[in-house]
């Protein structure tokens, strides 16, 4: 089974899965580096081309055949949940976990960055609102949730390393929690 870390834009799923994975020796996976990698091109360059249905249809594709492997940290792009097949694929094939922040410590920590097309707008600290409040419910399906606000990386993994503690390393691919409990 794998790990998903889901939640929105800057609550730091990158940072925290590759150190995760590090920690507990599983395979750490960027799905907006793989959705690059695969399209050959940057996010931005994606919407800004073929809009963001497109960019999702190769996002789901990608988590489907990311799915199949086991014991990977997967950090998600904060849009996956909006799919009710991603989320059924993410609770299927592991845990799905939601990093959150403040709407304040978001708009710090996503203010430099130019790959975020959704929060390339005029007014970023009202989309921020915007999505989050419309992404509640969403966010609201994964299993746990951790505040990652005033929390550093190795503080949010050591959460995470205590939360996924029970999980065993497993040797088939769609390997089910039901069967493990
Ligand atoms: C998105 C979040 C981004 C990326 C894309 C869309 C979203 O990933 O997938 O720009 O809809 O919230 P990060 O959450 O890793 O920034």
């Amino acid at each position: 089974m794998n790990i998903y870390l889901v939640g929105f834009m800057g609550t730091g799923k990158s940072s925290v899965g590759k150190e995760l994975a590090k920690k507990k020796k599983w395979q750490f996976i960027d799905l907006d580096e793989l959705i690059e990698l695969q399209d050959r091109r940057n996010i931005s360059d994606i919407f800004a081309k073929d809009g963001e249905p497109y960019f999702r249809k190769i996002e789901k594709k990608l988590l489907l055949k990311v799915s199949k492997e086991v014991n990977f940290v997967v950090a998600c792009g904060g849009g996956i949940v909006l799919d009710k097949d991603n989320i059924k694929i993410m609770k299927e094939s592991g845990m799905m976990i939601c990093l959150s922040a403040t709407a304040d410590e978001i708009l710090k920590r996503t203010a430099a960055s130019i790959h975020r097309p959704l929060l390339q707008v005029a007014n970023p600290e009202k989309q921020i609102a915007h999505l989050l409040k419309m992404r509640a419910p969403y966010y609201a399906e994964a299993e746990k949730a951790i505040d990652t606000t005033n929390l550093s990386v190795k503080e949010v993994v050591n959460k995470l390393l205590k939360i996924t503690a029970k999980i065993n390393p497993s040797t088939l691919p769609n390997y089910s929690r039901k069967a493990q409990d």
